[in-house]
């Protein structure tokens, strides 16, 4: 017998199984004949929120959470956040390799070419509120699309699914920056063929009266921030977008449902609360005292903790030194002080030393995106823009996986037994 094997026994009957081990796991359907008579179900597993659970096999993102490594096909992320660019960075999540020039090339030429949405968008767009959150307007848009491309749903044909792509990765930052302008009031900027990837989408953004003047310093940071974000293999909303797309649905309809998943305050969301939880401290004097509030139960400190990383994120290091670049240019935030403070305090503080509470991602992301001119609700757009291409690579995988099938979990009936039906006069 090979010695990869779980051996069970089942104190319940007595009886013993062996059930295979392959890279660290066993499968749960082996457990299914672990039974105490014919007519049992069989075994279980039970594990809500997928704490110890693999869902998948996965070539895309490994991550050593103790350690706080990321790395995207192998490539450490340190590497790619100096060296690469963002639509590189997207070419390596979907191919698993880097691109050569001319495949680069014809990458971004592709992306280029796809970068106009339909202008019944625009009328669309209008249907929102002045003051509509723009992630609610981006996930609605994202699915609309799915009525402006039809043949998307022909998710069979990899031609048809890479077209889907491309113009999902052409068109997020349009919708996006349609979304910013909307909520200012102000007409849409329509994209600029002339200018790359992250110039077009600050230029959508920012330009007034067909002008605006670039701060590449302030572009390749929101590069780097883009890169950091693009993929992390089994959060929230790649799980959501991988669990609907098993459904074979079109891929606007699956990323529009990983956008939605994204916009919790527990996930992408939680850099729009940093801000919020940082306004609430008036100075750098008051954060023992805010500090002593989480301790105490009052709430958590946010842009603090994964899931994951039981150590420094590695993303965080790295957003940590993009804030002091783009602060030299924009001047200091002055909520930057009161970050650092905290930072400083729940580092040495035990509550958060012996829960392995470090900042993550979001912590300091915030204050970035703010002192380039975004608004806080915006924070989780620039988030959604720089995970595309990890959602895109993932569906991408999950639809080449032949063990994949539609998503399905099963429960733990905790509800009555049956029960005959009262009519409304005898209830109580
Ligand atoms: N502040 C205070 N206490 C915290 C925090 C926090 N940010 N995060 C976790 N804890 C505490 C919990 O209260 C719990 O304490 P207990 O054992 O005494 O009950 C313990 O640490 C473990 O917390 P869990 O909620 O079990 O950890 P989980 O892995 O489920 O949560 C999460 C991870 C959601 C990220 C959590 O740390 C959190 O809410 N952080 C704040 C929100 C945030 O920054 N989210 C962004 C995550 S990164 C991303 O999505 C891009």
């Amino acid at each position: 017998m090979s010695s990869d094997t779980l051996s069970i026994t089942d104190n319940r009957t007595g009886k013993s199984y062996d059930v295979p081990v392959t890279d660290g796991t066993i499968r749960a359907i082996d457990l299914r004949k672990i039974k105490t008579s014919d007519d049992d179900f069989g075994l279980m597993t039970y594990d809500p929120a997928y704490l110890n659970t693999a869902s998948c096999r996965s070539a895309i993102t490994f991550i050593d959470g103790d350690k706080g490594i990321l790395r995207y096909r192998g490539y450490p992320i340190e590497q790619l956040a100096e060296d690469a660019s963002f639509l590189e960075v997207a070419y390596l999540l979907a191919e698993g390799e880097l691109p050569n020039a001319a495949q680069l090339a014809k990458w971004i030429d592709d992306i280029r070419y796809h970068t106009y949405v339909h202008t019944n968008v625009i009328k669309f767009l209008e249907g929102f509120r002045y003051d509509a959150h723009p992630m609610g307007m981006l996930l609605g848009t994202v699915g609309a699309m799915s009525t402006f491309y039809p043949d998307a749903k022909h998710i069979d044909d990899p031609a048809n699914r890479y077209i889907q792509r491309i113009r999902l990765m052409a068109k997020l930052p349009t919708l996006a920056a349609f979304a910013f302008r909307h909520s200012r009031g102000l007409p849409y900027e329509f994209p600029r063929n002339d200018l790359g990837y992250i110039a077009n989408f600050v230029n959508m953004t920012f330009s007034i009266g067909g002008k605006h003047e670039p701060n590449p310093v302030l572009q390749r940071a929101l590069e780097i921030l883009l890169i950091l974000h693009a993929d992390h293999e089994q959060n929230c909303s790649t799980s959501a977008v991988r669990s609907v797309g098993s459904s074979h649905v079109d891929p606007f309809s699956a990323v529009s449902a990983g956008i939605a998943a994204l916009y919790g305050p527990l996930h992408g969301g939680a850099n729009e609360a940093v801000l919020q939880m940082l306004d609430q401290i008036p100075s750098r004097r008051d954060v023992p005292k805010f500090i002593e509030s989480v301790k105490s139960g009052g709430g958590r400190l946010m842009g603090f903790g994964h899931r994951v990383y039981k150590s420094y994120d590695p993303r965080a290091k790295l957003i940590k030194r993009t804030a002091d670049e783009v602060f030299a240019q924009t001047g200091l935030n002055p909520k930057l002080e009161i970050a650092l403070e905290l930072e400083r305090i729940a580092l040495e503080d035990d509550y958060f030393v012996s829960r392995r509470l470090y900042p993550n991602v979001d912590f300091y992301s915030g204050l970035i995106y703010q002192a380039m001119g975004y608004p806080t609700d915006y924070f989780t757009v620039l988030f959604a823009i720089g995970r595309l291409p990890g959602w895109l690579a993932q569906w991408e995988e999950m639809l080449g996986d032949k063990e994949q099938k539609i998503a399905r979990p099963r429960q733990v009936f905790t509800g009555p037994d049956e029960r005959p039906y009262l009519p409304l006069a005898t209830r109580g």
